[in-house]
Formats: C-alpha cells, structure tokens, sequence
C-alpha cells in the first residue's frame, strides 16, 4: 500500500492490513534505504509525524526505528531526530555502479559511448568522444540565456515532434550552406542523437514491410542493434578503397543502406562519386532507403570536406547529423533530413517515442548556429584535431614505423594497422599495460565475412584533454613498438 511522509513524499510499501504492521514498516524502511530512494544522510520524519501519516500507533513506529538503528541502518540522537547511515555491509552505490559499469564496459562492448577507460587505464584513445574541454560552455551558457530571453512562452508548449522551429530553421540553412543538404525547415526532424533518428527510421522501415538493411562491412555494433531488434536482417557489404561495394546479394532484398559516406566509420575512406551515383540509382530504381550517417562530415583536413550524398537523391536519402563530435554526446543533439514522402511516417515514429531533446537545449543550439557559435567552435575543433591526428601519425612513424595509419586525414579517429604479426588482442592488451584503453578493428566488423582486414587498432585521438595527449599517444607508440 503506498504512503506518504509528513514531510517530503515517498512511496513506502507498508501493508497497513497486515498483522505484523511494525515488522512490514521495518522491511520498508529497508528496502527505500538499499534502493536509494532515501539515500545516507536524510533526516527521517518524527515519529509521531510518520505514526499519524501512516494512521498507526506512535510506539509501532518508534520499534521500527529502534530495530533499525541497533541494525546500522540509522542513527539517532536524542532531540535531534534519526538519520539514514546506509545499508549495513554495503558498498555505497556510486562506487558500486561505477565498478560494475566498468566491469561491464570493458573494452568498450558500446564503443559508440566511448566508456571511460578502466581503472588504472588513464589514456582514453577509444573512438566517440571529442576533448570535452573543450566544449564551448560560456558559449552554451550565453546562448541559453538569450534564447530563454527571446522565445515567446509557447515554445516551451509540447514541441512539433520533428523539433522546435527555430532549430529547424537554423538546421535547414547551416546544413545547405555546410554539407550541400537539399532540405527545407519542414522536413527537418530533430532527434536525440543519430542513433535516435536511427531508430525511428528502422519503425518505418519495419511498418513498410522491409526485411534487410544492407550495412557496412564495419560500423557502429548499436546501429546494427537498432536496425535488428526490430526485425531487420543486415546484410555487410563488402568495402574496398572507394568505399561500401554497392550491388550484389546484399542490395538483392534490402529496403534501405546504411553508410557512412564521407568518412567510413570506422575504416575511413570516402565514398567514392561513381559509388554514390550507384547506391542513389539503386534506390531511385527500388525505391528504397539510403541512409547518410554524416557523423564527423565537416570535420576534413587535407582538403574541403565532401559534400553530402543527400544532395544527389533528395528524394531517396535521408540525411542524419549530430552535435556529439562538434559539441558533446551528452547533449543527445541530432538532426534527420527526411525526403517528403517519408517524412509523415518518420513524424509518426516520433510521436510514438515520446519526441526529441528537451525544447530549451533545442533553443540553445538555434541560437549557438544563428549566432556563428557554432561555426566557431567547429573551426577550433577542426584544426585541434587535425593537430592531433598529425602528432599521432608522427609518433607512430618515430616510434613504431611499421604500424601504418590509414584512411583519410579527417574525424576524430584513425584506424592503425599493427605491425606484421602483431594480433588486435595482443595489441589491446599491450596498451594496456602501457595505461592505454583502445579498441581493435575487429570490435566493428559486421561479419559474414564482409570486413576480412589486416589487424588493426582503432584510434580516438579527440577524447584526451589537451594536457594528456603527448604522454598518451608516446604511450600507444610505445606499445605498438613492442614486439
Ligand atoms: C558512425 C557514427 N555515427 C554516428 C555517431 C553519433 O551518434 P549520436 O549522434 O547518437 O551520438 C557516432 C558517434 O560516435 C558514430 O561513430
């Protein structure tokens, strides 16, 4: 039976009808403690007070207490009342969920998220996450600020499932402008990250009646997870250096692709023009659904970044972005492009999740885009990263010439194939050792033998900050070096 306190509400489970009343308040007590709904250092109620909230006798209340303070659940002084200590024996939960999030993490089985590394493993060189220092927070701020001062009050109503206005607007005109995307405000959706957006296109993609998704021979393992939980077979193209083969038996019977077209996640070529112009004929002729994750398209530093493939299939391609690289995952910030004659089911998928980010965050990042924030913070980003990749290559010659970067000068990782006779694991581990967490290649392969590669380490050069980077990529060379 629920209850509530006199003065601060929480759900106990006391059964009122019970025979052993004081001994059903105790297990109660108990159990709020150890789930942490009444966590180590809240002042319980008054006796008398709890005793009249749960309409039962003031002593039966009191035993309670008692048998939990002689337990070492609380603490009480006379006059001064009775505190939670914590479940008796127990490790505090922080530190509890932290260990078994890190226990769980590993090596990264959600590289997508870029967990910390492990304990001991200081030098996070996994693929997901840009230098979190530097996110622009006197920007955010001074953008939150001015978008709360400026919106009219309903726009803090139940945003339009594809997302707030102005963001749209703002998206419309800096994808255009940026990344060549043929779009309008209307047909922009905004979701909570691409993998948001993803999930939403793999529901329409199952209410059409599609069966398979060809994929990349590498990607993010979570992509491949959204499209197969709901039924979607994947069918792993092969890839070479002018990126995803199109045609063949995966194409045969898939509905949609999923590419990566600037910047292959995680091998690193671009999608070469011939093979763009095929996969856009091939939906064009079977009407089905190209996918553009564009994850890190404005991040290129050889030369002007590709444009997105959107621009040669409007109709057929629906453009995915996201602020997770130029700002942080955190924010869970994306942004579809959807082709008119989806855009109803996409909006309906939405709806049905509940919609996107929070209106005010949607608000924030108009403003940081109309403003030039934005732009700003992808130029230092830029040419932070591109420094960073440059040191890395440099490192590696120096150090371990006979591990090889390859892939394009562009993103927020590199892909190094380990010297002759070195395996993923040994080199994972000798990493390691050296306090080092990154992933191997293999962790992306999306099997059915699309993705046979030379072994190779996948390498995040953006997550460390600025002060950890030398020692961190001295120390990736020197575990390459090793033998
Ligand atoms: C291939 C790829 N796509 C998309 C994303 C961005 O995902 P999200 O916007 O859900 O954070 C990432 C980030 O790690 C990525 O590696």
């Amino acid at each position: 039976m629920a209850e509530h306190w006199a003065n601060f509400d929480l759900h106990l489970d006391v059964n009122l009808e019970g025979a052993r009343l004081g001994r059903s308040l105790e297990d109660a007590l108990r159990a709020a403690i150890r789930d942490g709904r009444l966590p180590p250092g809240t002042r319980l109620p008054a006796s008398r007070a709890l005793a009249a909230d749960l309409g039962i006798a003031r002593n039966t209340v009191a035993d309670a207490f008692g048998q939990l303070v002689a337990e070492g659940w609380l603490s009480a002084r006379t006059g001064a009342g009775t505190w939670v200590t914590g479940s008796p024996g127990a490790p505090d939960a922080p530190d509890a969920a932290v260990r078994a999030a890190e226990s769980g993490g590993g090596t990264g089985s959600a590289p997508h998220t870029a967990p910390g590394p492990r304990r001991g493993l200081g030098y996070n060189l996994r693929p997901g996450v840009p230098d979190l220092s530097a996110f622009p927070r006197r920007e955010w701020l001074a953008a939150t600020r001015r978008a709360l001062a400026s919106s009219p009050d309903h726009l803090l109503a139940y945003p339009d499932p594809r997302g707030v206005p102005p963001l749209r607007q703002a998206l419309a005109g800096y994808l255009a402008r940026t990344r060549g995307v043929s779009t309008d405000p209307e047909r922009i959706v905004v979701c909570s990250g691409f993998v948001h957006g993803l999930a939403l296109l793999a529901q329409v993609l199952g209410a059409r009646g599609a069966r398979a998704v060809a994929v990349e021979s590498h990607g993010l393992p979570e992509h491949r997870a959204v499209l197969s939980r709901v039924g979607l077979r994947l069918a792993p193209m092969r890839a070479d250096a002018q990126g995803a083969v199109p045609g063949g038996a995966p194409l045969g019977e898939a509905g949609a692709a999923l590419l990566t077209p600037a910047h292959q996640f995680p091998l690193g070529m671009t999608l070469a023009p011939a093979r763009r112009r095929m996969f856009a004929e091939w939906a064009a002729g079977t009407g089905a659904m190209l996918i553009e994750d564009d994850y890190d398209g404005e991040f290129r530093y050889d030369r002007h970044p590709v444009g997105a493939m959107q621009a040669l299939a409007p109709d057929h391609v629906v453009y995915g972005g996201t602020a997770s690289k130029a700002l942080a995952p955190g924010l869970r910030l994306g942004w579809l492009a959807v082709p008119g004659r989806l855009l109803e089911e996409v909006v309906t998928a939405a709806v049905l999740t509940g919609g996107g980010p929070d209106a005010v965050n949607q608000l924030a990042l108009a403003e940081l885009i109309t403003s030039g924030g934005y732009d700003r913070q992808i130029r230092h980003a830029r040419l932070a990263y591109r420094g960073r990749r440059d040191r890395l290559v440099a490192a590696l010659s120096q150090a371990a010439p006979l591990a090889r970067v390859t892939g394009i000068a562009a993103g927020l990782h590199a892909v190094v194939e380990l010297p002759p006779g070195r395996r993923e694991t040994d080199a994972i581990a000798s990493a390691e050792r050296h306090g080092v967490a990154v992933l191997g290649l293999g962790e992306f392969d999306a099997g059915a033998g699309a993705g046979q590669r030379p072994p190779a380490l996948v390498v995040g050069y953006a997550t460390p900050p600025p002060h950890a980077y030398t020692t961190a990529i001295a120390r990736l060379a020197a575990a390459l070096a090793e033998e």
